[in-house]
């Protein structure tokens, strides 16, 4: 699919990788419906991708609440004239043990369930919604073909401290083989995307010590940017024989 033909849905899009590949597509001359909890960022993306050959319309978006959902996409379907596709983008972290130990005091703490909820609630349910609702608006309305791109995570073979958040993109790994076989007689293609360390607000934070460990388990040497991971989505959209696959971009750093 050419990218000046898409009409494309972009969640998490107010910052970080969303909001990079959301001005991506608006520059190649997509039609971009953005999504996100954060408004005001929303607004200053806007204002950025006015003057592109595409154009970026955006609405409040919280893809962990259903009746959200439905009403996101039916509204980008009107705002764009259309739906061709979707950047199944946000996500969060709410990293944690499972169950820890202080080795000072042998207090025991645990994930809580508000930790595991949160997280399985946008990163995997939320994700899922976005997907059903997209779908079924591109087959109600006989478009095709359209294409899916969901954001899983090399966390999806396992990582120390990310229980929650391992499950939620293993699962999306997983559901976008199931997906590209469920929806190809529909014309619609399922990929993912699986970045390895990323430059995003996400990442911000961390301690330099860290930061520099994590480095040093990259072969290419350094950290990924959002450039990194959009020609992968770029690369997923575009290839009409690319389906039911998830492609790792993480410098070959692997878990
Ligand atoms: N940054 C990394 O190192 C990294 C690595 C692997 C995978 N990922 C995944 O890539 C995607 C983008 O990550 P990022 O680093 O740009 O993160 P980010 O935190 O910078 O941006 C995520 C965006 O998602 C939005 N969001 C959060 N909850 C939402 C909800 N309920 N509804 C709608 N929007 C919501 C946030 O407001 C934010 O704008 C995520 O799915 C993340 O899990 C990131």
């Amino acid at each position: 699919m050419q990218l000046s033909d898409m009409k494309i849905i972009v969640t998490g899009a107010a910052q970080g990788m969303g909001a990079h590949f959301a001005r991506r597509l608006a520059e190649a001359g997509a039609q971009v419906a953005a999504g996100d909890v954060k408004e005001e960022l929303l607004a200053e993306l806007v204002e950025a991708t006015k003057g592109s050959k595409g154009k970026l319309f955006a609405k409040k978006l919280d893809v962990s609440n259903e009746a959200d959902v439905g009403a996101f996409v039916e509204w980008a379907h009107g705002a764009m004239g259309g739906l061709n596709g979707l950047v199944n983008n946000a996500g969060i972290l709410r990293d944690g043990l499972l169950v820890k130990k202080d080795r000072t005091t042998g207090a025991i703490t645990k994930m809580t369930k508000d930790q595991w909820d949160a997280v399985i609630g946008v990163n995997l349910t939320g994700a899922v919604m976005m997907v059903r609702e997209t779908v079924a608006k591109m087959v109600a309305t006989e478009q095709k073909p359209g294409v899916i791109v969901n954001m899983s995570s090399v966390a999806r073979h396992g990582n120390r401290g990310q229980s929650n958040y391992s499950s939620a993109k293993a699962a999306l790994a997983a559901q976008s083989v199931t997906w590209s076989r469920e929806f190809a007689p529909f014309g619609i293609r399922v990929n993912a995307v699986a970045p390895g360390m990323v430059e995003t607000p996400m990442t911000q934070g961390m301690n330099q010590k860290a930061r520099d460990a994590i480095v040093a388990s990259i072969p290419v040497g350094r950290i990924g940017v959002p450039e990194d991971l959009w020609l992968a989505v770029k690369f997923a959209i575009e290839c009409d024989y690319f389906n039911g696959r998830v492609i790792d971009v993480d410098g070959g750093a692997g878990l």
